[in-house]
């Protein structure tokens, strides 16, 4: 598994490419098939679309009669009863210019990787760090840090996922440290310093009795070795009803944040 930023972009191009691939087989199938005669085909098409008929007749009077069917998967629906939740969805914005961002500076933030470090690395142009998202219908208050310190003060935070979750959490770690006036009360419980492969990092904010963790888990489900008698090229699992045995440690936790999206694609979930 590779926690690499650079090797995890390049998964999108080869979606694209692969998704290139099945439009044009597609594309070709289809002109094979225009060749033939079209009152065959017609007739195939409405004895298919009969079959089909019948066939979902059946299945539907079966669940009517027993209805026994239970989704593997269940779904839960928050009904915003609230007006004001209703009117403003903070998931539904833009990301708008604002020239009084960065909310800090990486350079100083003990917890800004390096290698995430755009300025240090070399880069001249700063626009791209002035970007605030605007929701659509309301406003989120501005970031006060002594204000969200104080509302956090004893909580326990904890973010799950793969690099873009430890750069998120190292985020927000510099956000809050721009309000503590001795930066040596916060630190890394175990002292140990960022990686690409660690498994946990927690950071505890001292004075405000606040840990920010971070846990490793690309998938969020347990990984396992391949079934007995599974063909050569299948070398891992992935268990998808059961969380990665980490997922204890996280019960305490009091906000919990997920990320694993861009894990499920051909080549980092299917090739492996
Ligand atoms: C950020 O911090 C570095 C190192 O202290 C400093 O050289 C740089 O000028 C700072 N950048 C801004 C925009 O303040």
């Amino acid at each position: 598994m590779l926690g690499n930023f650079e090797v995890e972009q390049c998964s999108f191009s080869k979606l694209r490419q692969f998704h290139e691939r099945v439009l044009s087989f597609s594309d070709r199938f289809v002109k094979i098939h225009c060749k033939h005669c079209v009152s065959e085909s017609i007739g195939a098409l409405i004895v298919i679309g009969l079959f089909l008929s019948f066939l979902l007749a059946m299945v539907c009077t079966y669940f009517h009669v027993f209805p026994i069917y239970q989704p593997a998967v269940r779904t839960y629906t928050v009904h915003e009863s609230d007006d004001l939740v209703a009117k403003c969805n903070v998931f539904y914005g833009k990301w708008i210019p604002d020239e009084s961002y960065p909310l800090y500076n990486a350079s100083q933030c003990p917890f800004a990787e390096r290698g995430f470090d755009c300025v240090v690395n070399g880069r001249r142009d700063r626009g791209y760090q002035k970007w605030r998202w605007q929701p659509k219908n309301c406003e989120i208050p501005r970031f006060n840090v002594q204000e969200i310190l104080g509302k956090l003060h004893g909580k326990r935070i904890v973010f799950v996922g793969d690099s873009l979750s430890r750069t998120q959490w190292e985020s927000m770690i510099c956000l809050l440290m721009q309000g503590v006036q001795d930066k040596r009360n916060v630190y890394e419980i175990n002292g140990n310093k960022i990686t690409k492969r660690i498994r946990f990092l927690g950071v505890y904010f001292s004075s405000y009795n606040l840990r920010i963790d971070f846990y490793r888990s690309v998938f969020l489900v347990q990984p396992g070795s391949a079934p007995r008698h599974a063909p050569k090229r299948v070398k891992s699992t992935v268990k998808l009803d059961k969380l990665d045995d980490m997922s204890k440690e996280w019960i305490d936790s009091d906000f919990l944040i997920f990320n694993s999206g861009h894990w499920w694609t051909p080549t980092k979930l299917f090739d492996m």
